[in-house]
């Protein structure tokens, strides 16, 4: 069940899956969207889980977001694409018949709290950074931040970091119910996997039903909200300033965003 850039260790009731490209922050590139997607889809099926633990390589990061470079060089349409792959993965994640666990390791930002968010809580070390930075690069959000987010924390804190693109750090993404337990560094899996094994201890079928129902229940609307965050995404890489903001990042310098490189007023704006 493992693949090049996904490591799954099959535990008695439980699967701890690791996102493994340290040396560009666990970065989600196409391909490993499609590799987690996978591994999540044979995980479904899987007997005998009842809940996965997904966590970052190394020591720095759960997931640096979505992968900056990939996305410089697409088109639209190619952006489109991207993104569904994003939410197709969030919504598998999602639709596991057990809990999904986000030990998060390091820095969680923009795809890599989308991601977390996608889990159902999350677990941070006290090391842990979380945030949406996607505004800073000429973005917006892609893989679900623009509903998961205020989920988790309100609208009015959802709207602050994505409008700052600030990065807050794990006690005050605890204090804001973005986390739901701190852990020192060395003791965060360990936590997890108590967790996993105390969920063990429920009856699977009321688990499953009880996820389903949950996710039933808060998400009438998701359906709506899906295309609109996927158009709005998409037509971000249509403008001059998302290019700046990437490349920008790439060439590590601070990005020159004016007016003239998109126009705010479009009215073919979602
Ligand atoms: N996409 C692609 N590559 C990424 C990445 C991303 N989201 N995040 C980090 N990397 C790469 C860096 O380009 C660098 O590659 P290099 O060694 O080939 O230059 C490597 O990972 C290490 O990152 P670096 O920036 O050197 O580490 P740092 O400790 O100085 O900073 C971060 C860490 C997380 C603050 C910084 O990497 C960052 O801001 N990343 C982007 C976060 C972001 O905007 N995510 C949302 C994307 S939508």
């Amino acid at each position: 069940m493992s693949s090049s850039f996904v490591r799954v260790e099959l535990k008695q009731s439980h699967a701890i899956l690791t996102i493994n490209r340290e040396d560009k922050l666990n970065a989600l590139s196409s391909s490993l969207l499609e590799e987690l997607h996978d591994v999540i889809e044979s995980l479904a099926k899987q007997k005998g889980l009842f809940a996965l633990i997904i966590t970052g390589a190394g020591q720095k990061a759960f997931v640096a977001g979505a992968d900056i470079a990939e996305m410089k060089e697409m088109s639209p349409r190619e952006a489109k694409r991207f993104a569904q792959k994003g939410h197709a993965l969030c919504r598998a994640i999602e639709k596991l018949p057990f809990p999904a666990i986000a030990a998060v390791n390091g820095y969680a930002l923009g795809g890599g709290c989308e991601l977390a968010l996608a889990c159902d809580f999350i677990y941070a070390s006290t090391n842990a950074k979380f945030g949406q930075p996607e505004l800073k690069l000429g973005l917006i959000p892609g893989f679900g931040a623009t509903f998961r987010l205020a989920e988790r924390v309100g609208i009015a804190k959802a709207r602050e970091l994505i409008y700052t693109g600030a990065t807050i750090d794990a006690e005050e993404a605890f204090r804001i119910g973005l986390v739901n337990k701190l852990f020192a560094p060395e003791t965060l899996l360990q936590g997890a996997e108590e967790s996993a094994r105390a969920i063990a201890q429920v009856g699977p079928q009321a688990l499953a039903l009880a996820k389903r129902t949950l996710r039933k229940v808060q998400r009438k609307a998701i359906t709506e909200a899906i295309p609109i965050e996927i158009k709005a995404f998409a037509k971000c890489f249509e403008s001059e300033e998302s290019k700046e903001g990437m490349s920008a990042f790439l060439e590590k310098r601070k990005a020159r965003f004016t007016e003239s490189l998109g126009d705010r007023t479009s009215e073919s704006s979602p």
